[in-house]
């Protein structure tokens, strides 16, 4: 066994203790009553790097929430990577689903259950335990590093976004590296090198001044709710098609490789996505293969419709006022802004006579691409085929990490998106966890990548 190796062996149970301990900090960024636990998440992350001996380890304030930044360069003539990670959390409702409580990090077999776990504290922590080894072993490390974390990831990234535009020579780098995606299986190592945008928005719909009487008033009142069904309906047909003109007059031409690898479904990955959803069969526009539906096509959602009556029993009523919350997933070259301006357009032409729309947006990032082709790309392969056993896949993912396009676009690096969670970790659901096998894996990996970087 290498020291290196030992040394990773002889201190898991700490790696663990000390993802536990951020676990425990609730930092959920989308509601404002968590702004303190999100500065002491913060605080747990500066601390983390000052241990393993990182330099300049600060908070920056923004607008928003804090970011944490590091650095160690003193590995002259080597490359320097860049670090990604995000210490903020989505919330945890519907907290009775639970098994244990979201933020009480719990072992159970082979996983860690705890919001977070995976997204993205445990995929964080692990690269923090790699250069840990790394340092503690070695007395220095194999290239030069800066570490950006961020509190808003589940947020908008608005901070990140304006810092990295603003400040790119403070992040001079040769590669970026992003922990925050996903493998088929534990069997089946991945790079990602595709990524979604998105789109997020807020549609409200006005009616009467005041709720009505649905006897009184039913036949001639506005009903807002019903306005927004119709809205809906007629935003995405039962085929799974858009009908936002000029949605998809940009979406990119794959390459020949890609469509035979969605089409043909090698690693039997549509299984995988059955199984896990617990349904028979797929939704959405048929005349695309599934994968290609979820990494490569625009879609739009409806993550939840408010207003009226939802209580015990009946209550006759026309509401005053509903609201809905829909996004768009937006594969390479649509721009997230374009296809608001589009969507507003379209919401507002379909709303029926008598209610007034208001469209908002809550925000957007972009899709990203990355050549897999690069120096950075095969350190990475290379990493995993040694702790893996087997070649990793290059993959695509439907999700989105809007800094990855940003960092690709204003630093203009490769960008290496190696992450460890697993499909049926529960992201942004009840009982979220991570592998903890993947978690030491993830550690095992990431060492030699920096390795390899450095050589
Ligand atoms: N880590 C996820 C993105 C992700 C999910 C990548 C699944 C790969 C597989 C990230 O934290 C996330 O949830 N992003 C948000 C972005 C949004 C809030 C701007 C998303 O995709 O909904
Ligand atoms: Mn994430
Ligand atoms: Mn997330």
């Amino acid at each position: 066994m290498t020291q290196l190796e030992t040394y990773i062996t002889e201190n898991e149970g700490r790696f663990l203790d000390d993802l536990k301990g951020w676990l425990r900090i609730p930092s959920i960024s989308t509601l404002p009553e968590h702004a303190s636990d999100i500065r002491r998440a913060a605080e747990y992350a500066a601390d983390q790097l000052r241990r393993i001996g990182f330099e300049q380890v600060h908070l920056i304030q923004t607008d928003g929430h804090p970011l944490v930044y590091g650095e160690w360069l003193k590995a002259p003539g080597k490359p320097t990577v860049l670090v990604y990670g995000h210490y903020d959390v989505q919330p945890v409702d519907p907290v009775e689903l639970w098994q244990s409580s979201p933020f009480e990090p719990t072992i159970r077999g082979d996983n860690l259950y705890a919001r977070g776990a995976c997204d993205d504290k445990g995929q964080t922590m692990l690269v923090f335990k790699a250069l840990e080894a790394l340092m503690t072993v070695n007395g220095t490390l194999p290239v030069n590093v800066r570490v950006l974390i961020e509190g808003e990831e589940e947020a908008g990234g608005e901070s990140i976004d304006h810092y990295v535009r603003t400040y790119p020579d403070r992040l001079k780098c040769d590669a970026a590296f992003i922990c925050d995606t996903h493998m088929p299986s534990k069997q089946i190592p991945a790079i990602i090198n595709g990524l979604r945008g998105i789109v997020y928005t807020e549609v409200e719909v006005h009616g009467a001044k005041h709720d009505l009487h649905s006897g009184a008033f039913g036949g001639i009142a506005p009903n807002p709710l019903h306005a927004l069904a119709l809205i809906i309906a007629r935003l995405k047909d039962a085929e799974g098609h858009i009908h936002i003109p000029g949605l998809y007059d940009k979406v990119r031409e794959a390459s020949e490789t890609e469509k035979a690898f969605w089409r043909d479904d090698p690693l039997h990955l549509n299984e995988m996505y059955l199984e896990e959803m617990g349904v028979s069969e797929f939704s959405g526009e048929n005349k695309y293969p599934p994968l290609e539906r979820i990494w490569a096509r625009p879609t739009l959602e409806v993550h939840g419709i408010a207003g009226g009556f939802v209580g015990e029993g009946a209550k006759t009523v026309i509401p005053a006022v509903g609201k809905a919350k829909i996004s768009l997933r937006l594969p390479a070259d649509l721009k997230s802004d374009e296809v608001y301006t589009l969507f507003e357009r379209r919401v507002k032409e379909l709303a029926p006579v008598g209610v007034e729309v208001t469209v908002r947006k809550i925000h957007g990032g972009e899709a990203v691409i990355v050549p897999v082709d690069t120096p950075p790309m095969r350190a990475a392969a290379a990493a995993l085929k040694e702790v893996y056993g087997r070649e990793p896949v290059f993959l695509r993912e439907g999700g989105s990490i809007p800094i990855a396009a940003l960092f690709y676009e204003i630093l203009g690096v490769p960008v290496v998106m190696m992450g460890f969670g697993l499909p049926d970790d529960n992201l942004h659901a009840p009982n979220e966890k991570y592998s903890l096998s993947q978690f030491f894996k993830g550690i095992r990996t990431v060492t030699r990548f920096f390795q390899k970087m450095g050589e």
